[in-house]
């Protein structure tokens, strides 16, 4: 059995190839999901990747979920927060609420998925933490104050776990795809979407296959001296 990966969200979308890439790299991956019963059930039966519901918003649920697939499979010695969702709209008619569902599933979400982790990977003096930021959270975004601050909140808290878990033999560090082709994406409308596509040197959208290869690397031993540090993935679309 390789070293144990756990993946938020990791049924659909980036995560489900990040699951798939590290499982074909020899580690034994748990996959969460929030509500899709089907499309868990039907990633499970396709992989064998066994899957895991619950709220990443929610500590209590996310620490005894974590728990849980200790129990199960061992300790989680990898683990991508990759979790998000977006509710995109302008400033002056983005609600209180569309800040909160963001932010406390995409930032607040990560504290809850890396905290309960973190004790054990300080024990034994080994682990992986690779939190899936986004283009967003570097450049900005019209219509996602929301979902821009918490990406480029991921950027702090990496920079600041990898100073910490340093000399744990801990390493934590950030991705931030540009446009990926998936739902997310695709939920843009058309028009937008397009003219996005326009502004992609690369005249593309990136594949999530493209985001789990850094994943893998970033999880792997030869990423070892590489802490707090951001790879984009982007087409050449933003550069820092
Ligand atoms: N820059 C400047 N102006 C823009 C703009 C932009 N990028 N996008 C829209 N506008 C303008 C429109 O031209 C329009 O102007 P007029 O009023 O003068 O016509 C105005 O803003 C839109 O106002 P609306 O009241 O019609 O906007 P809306 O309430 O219907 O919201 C929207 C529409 C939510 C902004 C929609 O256009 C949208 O979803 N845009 C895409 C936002 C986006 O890129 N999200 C990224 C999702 S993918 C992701 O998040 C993954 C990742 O990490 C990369």
């Amino acid at each position: 059995m390789g070293r144990v990966a756990l993946v938020t969200g990791g049924s659909r979308g980036i995560g489900e190839a990040i699951s798939k890439a590290l499982q074909a790299d020899g580690y034994t991956v748990a996959a969460t999901y929030a509500g899709n019963d089907e499309a868990a059930a039907k990633f499970t039966a396709e992989t064998g990747i066994k899957t895991y519901k619950w709220n990443v918003a929610d500590y209590d649920s996310s620490k005894a979920g974590i728990e849980q697939v200790e129990a199960d499979l061992g300790p989680i010695e990898v683990v991508v927060a990759n979790a998000g969702i977006t509710r995109d709209a302008p400033f002056h008619k983005m609600t209180p609420e569309q800040w909160h569902q963001v932010i406390d599933t995409n930032l607040t979400g990560v504290f809850n998925t890396v905290h309960p982790i973190w004790p054990g990977m300080r024990e034994r003096k080994f682990g992986r933490v690779i939190v899936i930021s986004s283009i967003n959270g570097q450049k900005g975004q019209f219509a996602q104050a929301n979902y821009a601050a918490t990406k480029a909140g991921d950027l702090g808290i990496v920079k600041s776990l990898a100073q910490e878990g340093a000399r744990a033999g801990i390493t934590a560090n950030a991705i931030c795809p540009g446009y990926i082709a998936t739902e997310m994406v695709m939920a843009v409308p058309e028009k937008v979407r397009e003219s996005i596509i326009g502004q992609i040197p690369a005249g593309r959208l990136g594949e999530p296959e493209e985001i789990a290869r850094c994943v893998c690397f970033l999880a792997s031993d030869d990423s070892g001296f590489i802490n707090g540090s951001t790879i984009s993935a982007n087409g050449a679309q933003f550069f820092v």
